[in-house]
């Protein structure tokens, strides 16, 4: 007997319902937030209230599209965070009440472990999914990590951010440069046509596997306000030879890092996820770095990097088939145990 589940994500901007069956996905609607763009960044009450009015539509949607009547599913699971807690609160209520309505069981996700455990999504028979133990390195706008992942429930930090996230270096660059939010995949598409040797950043020391990107954002500044002193047109004339080397530092900061996890480890399975994972380029150097050194590695679905509900959902397959229910008072968390500190 197939189980279907009805999963809910609305941590951050994206407001997401997605239907799975068992790990095949039946719909995945995401509604983002055109809200934020005109303030450079995400307004959590303005994201509160955006979830609320896109919560229902969205899962009636997903319903719809799923081809399936409510009455049919098995359970109901949300993304308990970490995220904005006024975002979060919307998902959290609507699956406590939908569980209550249709008194079936409600499962909490924890969002990071959401983005990897998207890899085992089935979208066709050929599709290749992360043999255990791998690595993760989830890149998203608020967390950048290298995970260790030994099966569907055991996961160990073994690096993480310091400061900034991979994503909110895309997104302060983006900002810096005049921009709209957000502002990774506007550096991705400019970098395209730039020369990304044409500027160089430097790059930080943090040990072992942890990140930092705070440091970057604060040389990039800057680096422009220098060059904006000598020519006032100087984003205009240089924005994509711009794009292309900040984003080739933040890369190779990545790459670094992940490197080092390899060597530690000694796990050769390698994926990606969150939403930089979209990144043309960083797909592009794992690729490269698969093949020159033998790694298994595992690239999502552009549609599974960055927030939706699938991912939420699949998470949850996981818990049921566990029976890992939760109860009617459990409340969302703006940051995740699974992080290291
Ligand atoms: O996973 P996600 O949707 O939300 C969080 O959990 O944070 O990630 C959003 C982040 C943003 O910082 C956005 O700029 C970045 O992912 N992003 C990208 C690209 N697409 C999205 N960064 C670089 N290149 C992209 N193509
Ligand atoms: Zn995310």
């Amino acid at each position: 007997m197939s189980i279907l589940i009805l999963g809910i994500e609305s941590s951050c901007d994206e407001t997401s319902a997605a239907i799975i069956q068992d790990t095949k996905i039946l719909a995945n609607i995401i509604a983002g937030q055109e809200v934020h763009r005109n303030y450079g960044g995400v307004v959590p009450e303005l994201a509160s209230r955006a979830h609320q009015q896109n919560i229902i539509p969205v899962v009636d949607q997903a319903i719809k599209q799923a081809n399936i009547q409510k009455n049919q599913l098995d359970a109901v699971a949300f993304t308990r965070g970490p995220g904005l807690l006024g975002s979060l609160l919307v998902g959290t209520s609507f699956a406590k009440a939908f569980s209550l309505a249709m008194n079936i069981p409600i499962i909490e996700v924890d969002h990071l472990k959401a983005h990897i455990l998207a890899h085992f999504i089935k979208k066709d028979e050929t599709q290749a999914i992360p043999e255990f133990p791998f690595l993760c390195l989830t890149v998203s706008g608020g967390h950048t990590q290298i995970v260790r992942i030994d099966d569907p429930y055991t996961f160990s930090t073994l690096g993480q951010t310091i400061d900034d996230a991979a994503g909110e270096a895309f997104d302060k660059a983006a900002k810096i440069m005049g921009l709209p939010y957000p502002g990774g995949p506007v550096i991705d598409k400019l970098a395209t046509t730039g020369n990304a040797e044409k500027f160089s950043f430097p790059e930080p020391k943090v040990p072992g596997l942890d990140y930092s990107f705070s440091g970057l954002k604060t040389s990039f500044l800057y680096f422009i306000r220098d060059a904006l002193k000598k020519d006032a047109n100087f984003i205009e004339k240089e924005k994509a030879n711009l794009a292309a080397s900040i984003q080739r530092t933040i890369i190779e900061i990545l790459m670094k890092k992940l490197n080092m996890a390899v060597k530690e480890t000694g796990i050769r399975n390698i994926a990606l996820a969150g939403g930089v994972s979209a990144n043309s380029e960083l797909r592009k150097a794992l690729q490269k770095a698969g093949n020159n050194n033998s790694w298994k590695v595992f690239i999502p679905e552009i549609e599974f990097t960055t927030d939706n509900a699938a991912m939420i959902a699949i998470a949850a397959y996981y818990k049921y088939l566990e029976k890992d229910f939760c109860s009617q008072d459990v409340t969302p968390y703006a940051r995740s145990s699974f992080q290291k500190k």
